[in-house]
């Protein structure tokens, strides 16, 4: 197993190098944007100055990614002034900005802390936080706004929580999470902080996307584009669909199909950059491991497939359609191998719970392994989201090539004992409490 610290060291010596790439906009009309402020469907276009907008930043800005063994991706932020660095957890499933705060001793453990009164930027908000995730963690704190930086760039006046009471973040590489839903997920009144970069003029497009390298030794492990699209981080087109409810990037799938059985047709579906896996409605995922073969192993919650005797050409294709367009994962990308002692054990990657969008439809969460594999665009004004099939969808890590039908037992896979605290689903799940 990669230690998550030594990983996060090591690729923070390269951070320093920022490659200038082509970018392209993410737009497809010109106009305002659809901004709905807090409340769904609302818009509130008068709520931006959109004088602002036009201040003069052209350049979309980079935000460099940490592959922190392909469980989740990471970046620095820096907050107040002087800046204090914080390890963030870009997550699309959530909306809130927090880290842990000074005043919160032993649940925020030895993660970097916001001490307000060392910032000369610090403004009392005095807004509570409280979130739970999908995976259970927990979070509560108090808002603050102060000044945040994002490569370089100062976002004023940000509202963000300072987090007093955490828990299930203790083996977590990062300190805190920087929510990318749109505002009806947030604490009521505080603007997220891609709306505030909006806002402020320093992005030239509403909207971001992600590339994640599911290489866990490349440097950079991944990006986040605040305000537009790398074009060299995808290849083919782009197709977009339209998300149904403002809440999660939410959209409609056609179909998740494994060869020619159905597992689930106009399936309601979240891109979610802080969920691991591929978590699905348990009785869709049970369907859908049984079809590849794969059986339910209570220990883990997580379903287990022969990958020893069973031989590569015998695993089916998973194919989910989106915007007719079908977007295929094979074996060797839906397996989560890990070493046990001399052997290894094949997970899937499809993980069954049972979790509701705020109108209480059970959704499909299309998580990092899905997007390791296809480039992810998210439109504030088209209220889209766009996937392409990554520069780096047919990256196999060597040693799974020779695992099936071969016994031989040295192979570097992260172990075991250290997998099951790392798999997140950072998806807020008291989403109810504001409306
Ligand atoms: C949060 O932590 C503070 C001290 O850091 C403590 O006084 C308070 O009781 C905690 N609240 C909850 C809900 O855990
Ligand atoms: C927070 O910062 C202030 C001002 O620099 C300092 O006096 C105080 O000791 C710091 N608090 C902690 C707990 O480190
Ligand atoms: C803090 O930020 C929120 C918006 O997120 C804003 O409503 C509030 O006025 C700000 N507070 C101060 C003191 O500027
Ligand atoms: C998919 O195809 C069907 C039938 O051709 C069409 O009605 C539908 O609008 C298409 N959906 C998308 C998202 O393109
Ligand atoms: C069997 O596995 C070993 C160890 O990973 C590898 O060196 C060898 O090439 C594999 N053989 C086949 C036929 O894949």
């Amino acid at each position: 197993m990669l230690n998550l610290r030594v990983v996060f060291y090591l690729l923070l010596i390269g951070f320093a190098f920022s490659i200038k790439l082509p970018r392209i906009s993410c737009y497809r009309t010109i106009g305002l944007p659809i901004i709905n402020t807090f409340i769904e469907q609302e818009t509130t276009i008068s709520n931006y100055k959109s004088s602002l907008r036009f201040k003069g930043r052209t350049n979309p800005v980079t935000q460099s990614l940490f592959n922190q063994a392909n469980y989740y991706w990471t970046g620095v932020i820096s907050i107040g002034t002087p800046g204090k660095t914080f390890i963030i957890d870009f997550d699309t499933g959530s909306t809130d900005l927090w880290v842990p705060s000074i005043q919160c001793l032993s649940t925020c453990g030895q993660k970097a802390k916001y001490n307000s009164s060392s910032s000369k930027t610090s403004q009392a908000n005095g807004a509570l936080l409280e979130i739970t995730y999908g995976d259970g963690s927990y979070v509560n704190g108090i808002f603050i706004n102060d000044t945040v930086t994002i490569e370089s760039l100062p976002v004023l006046n940000q509202a963000f929580a300072e987090a007093m009471n955490m828990s299930g973040f203790s083996s977590s590489a990062f300190d805190g999470v920087l929510g990318l839903a749109y505002p009806s997920l947030g604490t009521l009144g505080q603007l997220p902080v891609f709306y505030n970069m909006w806002q402020q003029g320093l992005i030239p497009h509403p909207c971001f996307s992600f590339y994640f390298n599911p290489n866990p030794d490349a440097y950079p492990g991944g990006e986040l584009i605040f305000g537009g699209v790398d074009s060299t981080r995808y290849s083919g087109s782009i197709t977009y669909v339209d998300v149904v409810i403002r809440a999660y990037w939410e959209f409609m799938m056609n179909s998740v199909k494994v060869t020619d059985k159905i597992i689930c047709t106009k399936c309601r579906a979240i891109l979610d950059t802080g969920t691991t896996l591929i978590v699905g409605p348990s009785s869709q995922i049970a369907l859908l491991n049984r079809a590849i073969g794969a059986t339910y192993d209570p220990g883990s919650g997580l379903y287990i497939i022969d990958c020893h005797t069973r031989l590569l050409s015998n695993f089916p294709d998973v194919e989910f359609s989106i915007g007719n367009i079908t977007f295929i994962l094979s074996v060797l990308q839906y397996l989560l191998i890990v070493n046990d002692g001399d052997t290894q054990i094949c997970y899937t990657i499809f993980q069954g719970v049972n979790l509701h969008d705020n109108h209480g439809y059970l959704i499909w969460i299309l998580g990092d392994y899905f997007l390791s594999r296809f480039y992810s665009i998210y439109n504030v004004n088209s209220n889209q989201v766009g996937l392409a099939k990554s520069i780096s969808y047919s990256y196999i890590q060597i040693d799974s090539k020779t695992l099936f039908g071969n016994f031989s037992s040295k192979r570097y896979f992260p172990q075991f004992s250290q997998f099951f605290s790392f798999v997140m689903i950072h998806f807020i799940t008291n989403m109810f409490v504001f409306e």
